[in-house]
């Protein structure tokens, strides 16, 4: 990645503008404080400080890159290197396409059965969490003949299913899984924290991934998908792009569509139909980068790994903190977690918690509304200072309040 001598990283921004956190929160000398958002997640340091500059002046040519046309040199090169290094990363197999859509990874729910599913088609769904299940809702748009192989609502979606709870009915024609469930902290994953893939029914190799929230956080296979897509804002870049990975027998769409809907056309005029969104696929860009100049996934997944064990650590053997995922699906990404029910006055030390967190510099760590407590997202950019401060922080209040 270029890097060239800029102001530092707060300049011109004062800490009270830089955070809606007051005056009282404790920050880094670079006047940032550790964020443990779900999305839009913290990006790498070395990506903002190289956007700051690109964004005023890209490559000498006295355009910023949100000036600069979508059809232009500048953003062929832009494009091409975001699509190489994003290959380089996943090691794409040349028979997927890499696209750069809009609409989030929400129109995924929408534009896979569009493309791939006939009407009244069958298709199977591992439903496991909040995010799953919207997909389950939409897909009802294109089918009534759709199935749940899984359903972990009664479990409160507190762990992924394993091959024996799979109930596989009719043949589908693709399998619908979601790889990291960021609101309930829970990750299809080996005991080494690998990728697990569920067993696929019998004559079916269409498995569908939305991997918004762990996307590139640790090696993965993707011949064994046949799509795989994810919402930029957490370990890709930021919000406005959405990476789609496809393979190319399922291309062409099975319906008449609009032209945008069509991964085909997508795919024809290298995600730009349009004018694409293209400060998010340049930052994109630079975060694939970063990922292969840290090692690239072997060594992100170690790291990734070892951040979330520091915290864990906490979890084990505490009677004070209970986390909500099941031991073998804790996801290395979003770590949920809160004060023991049985502890007095649980919910209100919740609050307590996030309250006082945020006064000593970490912020973004109250749980979501449908598991309450708290969660720390710990994306691939989250720094391993600010999990080694969160641990230190719970042990604290747990002797404080315990
Ligand atoms: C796993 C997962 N899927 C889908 C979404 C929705 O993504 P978007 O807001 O890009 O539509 C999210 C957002 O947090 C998510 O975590």
């Amino acid at each position: 990645m270029r890097r060239r001598a800029i102001p530092a990283y707060s300049s011109g921004m004062s800490t009270a503008t830089a955070t809606s956190a007051s005056s009282a929160v404790k920050h880094t000398p670079s006047g940032r404080i550790f964020n443990f958002s779900a999305g839009p997640g913290a990006l790498p340091e070395e990506v903002i400080r190289q956007a700051q500059q690109d964004i005023w002046n890209i490559d000498g040519t006295g355009i910023g890159i949100m000036e600069h046309s979508h059809r232009g040199k500048l953003f062929d090169r832009v494009l091409a290197e975001a699509e190489e290094a994003c290959r380089k990363v996943g090691d794409v197999p040349a028979s997927y396409k890499v696209l750069f859509l809009t609409g989030g990874a929400t129109s995924q729910n929408f534009m896979v059965p569009a493309n791939i599913l006939p009407d009244d088609g069958v298709a199977a769904f591992l439903t496991t969490g909040y995010w799953a299940e919207k997909t389950w809702d939409e897909v009802k748009v294109y089918s009534s003949k759709c199935y749940e192989a899984w359903d972990g609502r009664a479990s409160k979606h507190a762990h992924c299913p394993g091959d024996a709870e799979l109930k596989y009915a009719a043949r589908p024609v693709y399998v619908h899984m979601c790889s990291n469930n960021t609101i309930y902290g829970t990750q299809w994953r080996t005991a080494d924290g690998g990728v697990r893939y569920p067993k696929m029914p019998e004559a079916c190799d269409t498995l569908v991934c939305d991997a918004s929230s762990d996307i590139f956080s640790r090696p993965i296979d993707v011949s064994r998908f046949g799509i795989i897509y994810a919402g930029a804002q957490k370990n890709v870049g930021i919000a406005g792009t959405t990476l789609a990975i496809v393979r190319d027998d399922l291309l062409k769409p099975v319906r008449t569509l609009p032209t945008m809907l069509r991964y085909d056309v997508q795919a024809r005029d290298q995600s730009r139909h349009n004018t694409p969104p293209a400060f998010a696929i340049y930052l994109s860009g630079l975060v694939f980068k970063w990922i292969l100049k840290q090692g690239g996934l072997p060594e992100i997944h170690k790291r990734n790994l070892e951040k979330a064990s520091l915290i864990y650590a906490v979890l084990e053997g505490s009677k004070f903190w209970k986390g909500h995922a099941r031991a073998d699906s804790r996801s290395l990404m979003n770590l949920t977690f809160r004060v023991a029910p049985d502890v007095k006055n649980a919910q209100q030390l919740d609050e307590q918690f996030v309250k006082e967190a945020l006064k000593n510099g970490m912020d973004q760590l109250k749980g979501h509304r449908s598991t309450g407590g708290m969660r720390a997202s710990i994306y691939n950019a989250f720094p391993r200072d600010g999990c080694v401060a969160l641990a230190q922080f719970m042990r604290d209040f747990e002797k404080k309040n315990g």
